[in-house]
């Protein structure tokens, strides 16, 4: 299978913290990811080093054999890397159609921004396209209403719809199903497979959901103090004794 993204030896630290120590990942077209790990593992660290946010202290970040390490979050997401993140970043007094177009600019690059700004066409093409991502995500009808005043899991969604307009190559999720009830999060797992399977996305997602993580993915990859523990199958993983020593008594 052909790689989409390659992480290789990533090193960050923060003030005295290691986040991340040499930490190697490859992620395959089409596939969906798990990342698990225990709390300050650095799995979110790693989303940030991918989308940019972060830049690290070691290694390289190769996608779609480009090499992306040193590249701003924009011109990534401008390759085709959207993310969710872990606190919902919306904007309370935007409607939800308003949220989800941000999206929208975050692909384009400025030169299209400056052209398109003025053309109502492409507006609407916009505008369309995002209430076309609202129907595949269940939350049409939710478009005028604004995000403050909305139930989580719905916000969530919208969060993710944002990520979908970009029509995104790799999506990253981090934790999907925090704050979701049990129905809630079954979903989230059904939409997840959607996402790869109608809109041929490949997705790496991080989620302390065990029973979502490993109904979900096709390889599970664990962290542990900005290491790789161990990666395979959800069967493998499960049975791992190191997997098991490092979450029992935890929250997974
Ligand atoms: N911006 C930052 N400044 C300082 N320290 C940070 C920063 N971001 C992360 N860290 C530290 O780096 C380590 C890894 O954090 P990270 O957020 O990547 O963990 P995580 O695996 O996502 O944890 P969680 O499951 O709680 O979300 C932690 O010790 C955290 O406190
Ligand atoms: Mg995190």
């Amino acid at each position: 299978m052909t790689p989409l993204l390659e992480a290789q030896n990533l090193t960050v630290h923060f003030e005295g913290v290691v986040a991340l120590n040499g930490f190697s990942l490859t992620v395959n077209d089409g596939e969906i990811l798990g990342i698990i790990g225990p709390n300050g593992s650095g799995k979110t660290t790693f989303f940030n080093t991918i989308s940019g946010f972060v830049k690290p202290d070691k290694g390289h970040i190769f996608y779609n054999q480009r090499e992306i390490t040193h590249v701003s979050p924009h011109v990534i997401a401008e390759l085709g890397i959207a993310r969710t993140f872990q606190n919902l970043e919306l904007f309370p007094y935007m409607t939800v159609l308003q949220n989800v177009m941000v999206g929208n600019h975050s692909r384009v690059t400025t030169k299209d921004a400056l052209k398109n700004i003025c053309s109502r066409d492409e507006r609407q093409r916009q505008e369309f396209q995002a209430l076309e991502v609202l129907d595949f995500l269940g939350i049409s009808g939710f478009e005028h209403s604004r995000p403050a005043g909305l139930p989580f899991g719905i916000q969530k969604l919208v969060e993710l719809a944002r990520a979908l307009v970009m029509q995104p190559e790799l999506l990253l999720l981090d934790e999907p199903a925090a704050g979701l009830n049990e129905q809630e999060t079954m979903e989230m797992g059904r939409i997840i497979k959607d996402i790869r399977d109608d809109l041929i996305i490949t997705v790496l997602v991080v989620e302390h959901d065990m029973s979502l993580v490993m109904s979900i993915s096709d390889r599970v990859v664990v962290l542990s103090s900005g290491e790789t523990l161990t990666e395979g199958t959800p069967e493998e993983v499960k049975i791992n004794r190191d997997v098991v020593e490092v979450f029992l008594g935890s929250t997974y």
